[in-house]
């Protein structure tokens, strides 16, 4: 018996035969959300509980079968799916979907890796609690997966990236091994924080099976706004009013270019964008919540849009005046990524830069793009509270998208990148490396750093059996 076919049988032994699929439409599996690529598994497997991940995970080892880590296979960057050898274990954490503990009083929340983040946050809330952790995959990304690639999402401004709000996991090990760092201490300096070297390390140096997350009070009042902006700089002025007259009530703040608002109208016409008829070149959804009433939230809103108003960088605004109004002007903001897709296969980037540099960047990565392609249209929406834009460029109107990608995506990456640089500023803001953008990771981290991570990297999974060649190159 050939060594793929006794792991499948070990396999199926662990797990139960009807939780490793081998065959029929594995796509969901094997695809990556974006549809940049396909791979082929050996098989998909799904354990129930973190006994069956330890021993799934050894016998992959012994067998130095390599395991890629998945939870919603909604990342950005081609991390989550195997390459197409046939011979990588698609290890899916669908299964360990169960809230364990709600601790009130330590306000924290303990999960298994599977849960899906919308799930979370409605368990927390019928308890009386925020999850605040928030983006428009809420429906099918795991916090798993949110851990391995430190999600940041639309609440940053004021609750901070996953990192922030966990505070402790249970992670496999490379060799199979348990740690359980569930502690859900808020202090705890015994020596190298494991918890904070497994975030954000996307698979690549263990499975999170579990996690130990922060919960807040509910807001007594959440408002949220859709201003129209003369210009980026009016934005980052609207940005600092917000900051001082709101100070922590601010909750989130995102900008939208009008032709990513257009996508959004053009894909899905259902939708009312205001302002669409206006020559605004960007819009803001901002929102406000408040500890205190209603009212007192409102006044303070409409007070710090009357200011922006009056030193001219808002044009116009409105005040969702119920939930369901608040929730549809959140819904534009987070249609665009499925609008753009709809549009096309399109070249995505996930940059931070300073706030405050944020209008200069823009102005001279648009001039040089337009200038080496003219045509290509820039669909640019983001976080801007958190200095994160998706500065993303699609083809020309017309064009074949598949040629646009394969003919100029890296001189366009080139003229973005080379420009982040020059602001010092970071080629991966919240989605992460994974393959996409692995090659660019070594252009442009410091010789340094990428010694520190190899040597990481080899220390804890010398075999190299954890997703490699993912965020490292395999060496
Ligand atoms: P997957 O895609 O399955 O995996 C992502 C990475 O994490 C892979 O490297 C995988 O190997 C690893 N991983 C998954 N589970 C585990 C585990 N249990 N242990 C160890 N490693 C694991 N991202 C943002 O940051 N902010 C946003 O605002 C945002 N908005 C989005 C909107 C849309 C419409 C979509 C489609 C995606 C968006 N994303 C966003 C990207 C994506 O949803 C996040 O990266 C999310 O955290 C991925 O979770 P997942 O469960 O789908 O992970
Ligand atoms: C977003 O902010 O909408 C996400 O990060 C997804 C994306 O940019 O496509
Ligand atoms: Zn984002």
């Amino acid at each position: 018996m050939n060594t793929h076919t006794k792991l499948l049988e070990q396999l199926r032994t662990i797990v139960g035969s009807a939780n490793v699929l081998t065959e029929g439409d594995l796509r969901a599996f094997e695809q990556d959300w974006r549809k940049r690529e396909t791979g082929k598994s050996l098989a998909v497997v799904r354990p129930a509980n973190t006994p069956e991940v330890a021993a799934v995970v050894k016998a992959c080892a012994a067998a130095a079968v390599s395991i890629v880590p998945q939870g919603g296979n909604t990342g950005m960057v081609v991390g989550s799916t195997p390459d197409a050898s046939g011979t990588q274990v698609v290890l899916s954490l669908q299964r360990m979907n169960q809230v364990r503990a709600l601790d009130g009083a330590n306000l924290t929340v303990t999960v298994d890796a599977g849960c899906v983040l919308q799930a979370i946050q409605e368990t927390c809330e019928k308890a009386g609690y925020l999850f605040p952790l928030s983006m428009a995959s809420e429906g099918s990304c795991t916090i798993g997966g949110n851990l391995g690639t430190n999600a940041g999402g639309t609440q940053v401004v004021r609750y901070g990236n996953t990192r922030e709000l966990c505070l402790g996991l249970e992670v496999v090990t490379p060799q199979g091994e348990i740690w359980d760092g569930l502690s859900g201490l808020r202090k705890d300096n015994t020596g190298y924080d494991l918890r904070h070297l497994m975030i954000g390390s996307e698979g690549t140096l263990g499975v999170i099976t579990g996690a130990i997350m922060k919960l807040y009070p509910l807001p007594a009042a959440q408002l949220t706004a859709f201003a129209a902006v003369p210009s980026l700089e009016a934005a980052v002025q609207l940005l600092g009013l917000a900051h001082q007259h709101l100070s922590a009530g601010l909750t989130g703040f995102e900008v939208m270019g009008t032709f990513a608002l257009s996508l959004v109208t053009k894909h899905f016409p259902q939708q009312r964008v205001p302002f669409q008829e206006g020559d605004q070149p960007y819009c803001v959804v901002l929102e406000n919540s408040d500890t205190e009433s209603e009212v007192h939230a409102r006044e303070r809103f409409e007070r710090l849009l009357e200011v922006a108003m009056e030193q001219g960088c808002v044009l116009d605004a409105v005040v969702a005046e119920s939930i369901t109004q608040a929730r549809a002007l959140w819904h534009i903001r987070e249609s665009i990524p499925l609008a753009q897709a709809q549009e096309g296969l399109n070249i995505k980037h996930d940059i931070s830069i300073a706030v405050s540099r944020i209008p200069e960047f823009v102005r001279l990565t648009d001039a040089q793009l337009q200038s080496a392609y003219p045509g290509a249209r820039l669909v640019n929406y983001g976080h801007l509270g958190d200095g994160n834009l998706h500065y993303n460029v699609q083809a020309p109107p017309g064009a074949d998208a598949e040629a646009f990608l394969r003919d100029d995506e890296a001189g366009v990456n080139t003229i973005v990148y080379d420009m982040v640089d020059r602001f010092n500023g970071s080629i991966s803001a919240e989605h992460g490396v994974g393959s996409l953008k692995r090659e660019k990771l070594e252009q442009h981290k410091s010789p340094v750093a990428l010694h520190m991570m190899r040597s990481i990297k080899r220390a804890l999974d010398p075999q190299n059996t954890m997703n490699p060649g993912r965020v490292l190159s395999k060496e």
